[in-house]
């Protein structure tokens, strides 16, 4: 066994994001294509001394929103794993790059990198897949966090399928003061379609964004961006309109928002347009700081492992 692992997980965005009617068991079926970006947060889990139990610290940005106990998905991901051969008494150390609460799947990728320092902090070899199932069961994101790059997720979002995607796409990212609840979205959505009397069909990502990927075409792909729970997200925070409407003026490919939000994700054609589009949205006061990053970025990978004996 190894006495500590760093593992490096990525943020995501959302290509598209179609949203079913409600299930019973409180969950929609979802249709959608992610993409891993280049934010990252870095965990360390090192083994600690029998009886110790699970602590975890938390640096970086925005970090007062980030539970410690078991609330928090990475913790809950140790305990998980100690029935599969994993250990109970672990120091845990985070440092966040990937928004709090953002809707980019900050707490299920650090879920991710708690699986994979595990795995291999006690050499156990359970594969990609076997984590994923555990994985699932901690957050429907939590999978796709795992493997990376660009992928089609559906049922919950948790059953991944890589997409065939060429090209790099630069996004920007517009932070948010406060966070949104996943939860709390979703029901603004469900509110609305009922309000609407609107016909909940099956989820399906749209054939235009899959051929636009093939190609690596990022006009057409900026143009086909979509996601159902934008509506609920820019109920619930009107200024999210105004802000995607600015990263359309500054010629954004595409503005979306990310997941559930509040993180609006916008498509620049390249890296120096990238930077336009940042100072545009900056200048605008209406989020509170502005992030480039590149995708497809990698799922969960380990980036250290130590042996103090
Ligand atoms: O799976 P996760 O714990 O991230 O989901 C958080 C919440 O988001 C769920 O409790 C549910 O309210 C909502 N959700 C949903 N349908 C999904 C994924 C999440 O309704 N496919």
């Amino acid at each position: 066994m190894l006495d500590s692992v760093t593992v490096r997980v990525s943020g995501k965005v959302n290509l598209a994001l179609s949203v079913g009617p409600l299930r019973e068991d409180g969950y929609h079926d979802v249709a959608t294509v992610f993409q891993a970006v280049s934010l990252y947060d870095d965990l360390t889990v090192t083994a600690a001394a029998p009886g110790s139990g699970i602590r975890l610290t938390v640096t970086g940005e925005g970090v007062g929103g980030v539970p410690t106990d078991s609330t928090n998905l990475a913790v809950r991901a140790v305990e998980m794993m100690a029935q599969h051969g994993g250990i109970s008494d672990a120091i845990l150390s985070l440092n966040k790059g990937i928004p709090v609460a953002g809707g980019m799947a900050g707490g299920s990728a650090d879920a991710a990198g708690a699986l994979v320092a595990i795995d291999a902090l006690c050499e156990l070899n359970l594969g990609r897949e076997y984590l994923a199932e555990i994985g699932a069961e901690l957050g429907s994101d939590v999978p796709f966090c795992l493997y990376g790059g660009t992928a089609l997720g559906t049922d919950r979002g948790n059953n991944i399928t890589p997409a065939l995607v060429r090209g790099d796409y630069y996004w920007v990212l517009a932070l948010a003061d406060e966070g949104l609840s996943t939860p709390e979205v979703y029901g603004r959505v469900d509110y609305l379609r009922d309000l609407a009397s609107v016909e909940v069909g099956e989820p399906k990502v749209p054939d235009e964004l899959m051929s636009a990927l093939l190609a690596g075409d990022s006009e057409r792909v900026g143009k086909a961006l979509s996601n159902d729970l934008q509506m609920g997200a820019t109920f619930l925070r009107p200024s999210l309109s105004q802000l995607l409407a600015a990263g359309r003026e500054a010629g954004a490919l595409g503005s979306i928002v990310s997941g559930s939000g509040p993180t609006c994700a916008f498509l620049a054609r390249d890296n120096i347009q990238a930077l336009d589009i940042a100072v545009a949205l900056t200048s605008t006061g209406l989020c509170r700081t502005v992030k480039r990053a590149t995708g497809p970025a990698f799922g969960a990978t380990v980036i250290d492992a130590r042996s103090i004996a």
